[in-house]
């Protein structure tokens, strides 16, 4: 293939992504882990499944990260994941040191790449990312808004009783439980989903939506969600592999937008070759506003509890 998408960290997000880049035909994929064999087998594993699935993607399975050479993509899902019980951000030291680690190799190979943060807590880490890589803002990009777009959708869709794809939402602010999911916003073929449903019902919507990983982690009891993590992780590589300028929700750092300064939060941006294009303003309510500040106060909180860090 023409492009080449590094994804570091082999587990559950990390190896569901690589196999949707191969399945879509996007890139070849270099599968980077910590643990010996499993990157390598589980590469192998997805090149076997190549001559059924038909596609020509290259798979690279690797404990170095010298494979990751002059990647156009590097998705950095490394680190641990919620155990029942943990929020995301009791991961903060532990994912903090692992992400900068990972970030300083692949920055050091692939220094025109765009990084694409999964690792939780999601702003945080890209925080970590953006220092450790030395990278320009628009090449550090955060994901979580499309997964938490996406959970909202589907929600939407089984309420209705509508297809998935003629549903529309936007969730915006940190990855967490002050995410700010905008009803306003959200739509079913163009129809607000203000005029759609009552208020109760959509409320109800909502909070699902912002408990959306908690619910399947107490689902799962050993890790939490992956297949749609890793859809949304996809789906923002592939609008920057092909340029295609998609709006989405990403975590982009902030410098003067929404009022918010040296952050990185949630919020629409254009996702093209060179990553953040644009960063989308879109007039709020005064409601909606004051969630998003509040958002950014949480992030910014954690963003504090890091620089008091030794990581
Ligand atoms: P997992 O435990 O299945 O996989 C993590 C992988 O990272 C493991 O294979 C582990 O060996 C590897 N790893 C750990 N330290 C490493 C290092 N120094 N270098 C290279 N690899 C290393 O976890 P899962 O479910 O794939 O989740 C990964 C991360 O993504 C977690 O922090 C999780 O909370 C986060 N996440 C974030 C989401 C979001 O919306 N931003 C959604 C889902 C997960
Ligand atoms: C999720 O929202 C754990 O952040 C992850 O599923």
């Amino acid at each position: 293939m023409e492009k080449k998408v590094t994804v570091v960290g082999a587990g559950n997000v990390g190896a569901t992504a690589a196999q949707r880049l191969a399945e879509k035909e996007l890139c070849d994929v270099v599968l980077v882990d910590i643990i010996e064999g499993v990157p390598q087998g589980k590469a192998l594993d997805l090149a076997e499944a190549a001559p059924i699935e038909k596609h020509d993607a290259r798979l690279t399975g690797t404990n170095s990260y010298d494979a990751a050479a002059d990647s156009d993509i590097v998705i950095i899902t490394a680190g641990i994941p919620r155990k029942p019980g943990m929020s995301r951000d009791d991961l903060l030291a532990t994912n903090a040191g692992i992400v900068k680690k990972v970030t300083r190799e692949i920055a050091a190979r692939a220094p025109r790449a765009v990084l694409i943060i999964v690792s939780n807590p999601l702003d945080a880490m890209c925080h970590v990312a953006f220092e450790a890589s030395g990278f320009p803002q628009h090449r550090v990009i955060g994901m979580a808004g499309v997964l938490d777009s996406a959970r909202f959708r589907a929600f939407i869709a089984m309420e209705l009783g509508v297809s998935v794809e003629n549903t529309h939402a936007f969730v915006l602010g940190g990855h967490g439980d002050t995410m700010v999911p905008l009803p306003r916003y959200s739509s079913v073929a163009g129809i607000p989903i203000t005029e759609l449903m009552s208020p109760e019902r959509i409320e109800a919507l909502v909070t699902r939506t912002r408990n959306g990983g908690a619910e399947i982690v107490s689902l799962l009891k050993t890790g939490s969600a992956y297949y749609a993590p890793a859809s949304a992780a996809v789906e923002m590589a592939e609008s920057i592999l092909k340029d295609k300028k998609k709006v989405l929700p990403c975590a982009a750092y902030l410098q003067g937008e929404y009022g918010i300064r040296d952050l990185f939060i949630g919020v629409p941006v254009k996702l093209g070759a060179k990553g953040v294009e644009q960063v989308i303003e879109i007039k709020l309510s005064a409601a909606e506003n004051a969630a998003l500040q509040k958002s950014a106060a949480a992030v910014q909180e954690l963003k504090s509890a890091l620089a008091k860090l030794t990581y």
